[in-house]
């Protein structure tokens, strides 16, 4: 894999600025941004009032633990634009979840935001090693969901060459791929994997191609599938992590040159590690839910947001700014098995350890009685004959009773039954009556 690493002199100056300089930007901003909520959004009034607070309130950055959380529930109450702090008209753009499982969650960007959401990103790519003038392959999806486009904003800042493909399609992904000689690739860990089976599928050593890294994101995955990934493409792999509510894509990348968590773009995303049971604010290090608060938003400022994220804060390393943790998992997406918490990427990473196996997985929890069972959708991996399945089963449940302490019954379905992701995987299937 070729050296990365960017010029120091290309960075912002803020990512390598010292910490005071840092905390007095993130000091003054906060105080604006608090003002900016409470004056303007009827929401952020009525909560900061009936918690008892103000913003004068806030003197120092720990202060802000006076103020109250803002969730998921809240955006859906405001529905559809009753969070907006500046009038509709001067909102650009408008993003939105898909509202599959509920009211949909609507954000809104000025055109201010959306120079800064560009900015963040064009960090993000400088920070996965690209350089003005590569090529991007960008395969997140073009559309409400934050991925395609706002990646697309940052990477053309950035001075790439933006290849907007979206997801899907997966053949004409992969010849796009070699025709355009694309330097980097963004997209879904899970989709990344489709993508590589095309290439098998298709006769091409994925070795060869022309991508140099890849920027994962918009779900979890672990640094087993790290190393599966580089290996399979003899290209970098390194994390993005955003969501809508925050900004979208951009809120924090690793670096290439250390690929040791992701720096989180603090002049503009402040975080917070909190027990999710308490809300207390817990020290750097220990791990807890992620909680930011924008500094500098316009249209959509959000206020000690609770992504329901696992992680940790650590200091920084190749950057001034802190570091995050690789997500464990969101608490939603745990899994409560008589009694043991497992997350898929507990699972995700055992599966890694087992080379006859294929990367793909999908859990499905099941109640034929009383007691709740796992099982774990599987497939053997290209080139290995099903002879095997029997011992890659027992490897499989084997290190999963042994690490993540839970009983699993694993199957090794036909190549190709484990559903295939074009975006965000679904990793738990919920066969369990309802109560
Ligand atoms: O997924 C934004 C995004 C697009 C990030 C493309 C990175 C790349 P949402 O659809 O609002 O936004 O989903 C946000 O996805 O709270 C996490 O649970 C999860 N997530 C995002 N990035 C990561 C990551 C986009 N790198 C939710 N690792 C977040 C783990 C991630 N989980």
């Amino acid at each position: 894999m070729k050296d990365l690493t960017p010029r120091k002199e290309d960075l912002d100056p803020i990512e390598i600025a010292s910490r005071d300089e840092i905390a007095a930007t993130q000091l003054e901003r906060m105080k604006w941004s608090l003002k900016h909520a409470y004056e303007n959004v009827p929401f952020y009034r009525k909560s900061f009032d009936d918690a008892g607070v103000h913003p004068d309130d806030l003197k120092t950055l720990s202060d802000l633990a006076k103020f109250p959380f803002t969730v998921k529930q809240d955006l859906r109450d405001n529905y559809p634009f009753g969070l907006f702090a500046v009038p509709r008209e001067q909102i650009s753009r408008i993003h939105a979840s898909s509202g599959t499982t509920g009211q949909p969650t609507v954000v809104g960007y000025t055109k201010n935001d959306l120079k800064m959401w560009s900015g963040v990103v064009a960090r993000c790519m400088r920070a996965s090693g690209l350089r003005p003038g590569d090529v991007l392959h960008n395969a997140y999806g073009y559309g409400l969901f934050t991925g395609g486009l706002g990646v697309h904003g940052g990477a053309e800042a950035a001075g790439l060459t933006v290849v907007p493909v979206s997801g899907g399609m997966t053949q004409r992904q992969v010849r796009l791929i070699e025709d355009f000689r694309a330097d980097g690739i963004t997209v879904t860990p899970s989709y990344a994997l489709s993508i590589l089976d095309e290439y098998a599928k298709q006769g091409l050593d994925p070795r060869k191609s022309p991508l140099k890294v890849g920027i994962f994101g918009a779900e979890p995955w672990t640094n087993n599938m790290r190393r599966e990934i580089e290996e399979a493409f003899d290209m970098h792999a390194v994390d993005i992590y955003g969501l809508s509510e925050v900004v979208g894509p951009g809120v924090a990348n690793e670096c290439v040159e250390t690929k040791d968590g992701l720096h989180i773009w603090e002049d503009h995303f402040y975080p917070e590690i909190i027990n999710p049971e308490t809300g207390e604010v817990c020290e750097d290090g220990e791990l807890g839910e992620l909680v930011f608060t924008s500094l500098t938003k316009e249209g959509f400022p959000i206020i000690r947001y609770r992504t329901r994220d696992l992680t940790r804060l650590l200091p920084g390393t190749a950057r001034s700014m802190r570091r995050m943790e690789k997500i464990t998992g969101r608490s939603d997406d745990m899994i409560i098995l008589r009694g043991v918490n497992v997350f898929p990427t507990q699972i995700e990473e055992q599966l890694m350890d087992v080379p006859a196996l294929s990367p793909h997985f999908q859990i499905e929890l099941v109640r034929p009685g009383r007691m709740d069972e796992m099982h774990i959708h599987v497939e053997m991996a290209e080139g290995q004959s099903r002879e095997g399945a029997e011992a890659a089963v027992r490897a499989l449940s084997g290190k999963i009773k042994s690490n993540v302490g839970v009983s699993a019954k694993v199957h090794v379905a036909e190549g190709g039954k484990v559903a295939r992701s074009e975006g965000k995987a679904v990793r738990v299937v919920d066969n369990r009556p309802k109560e």
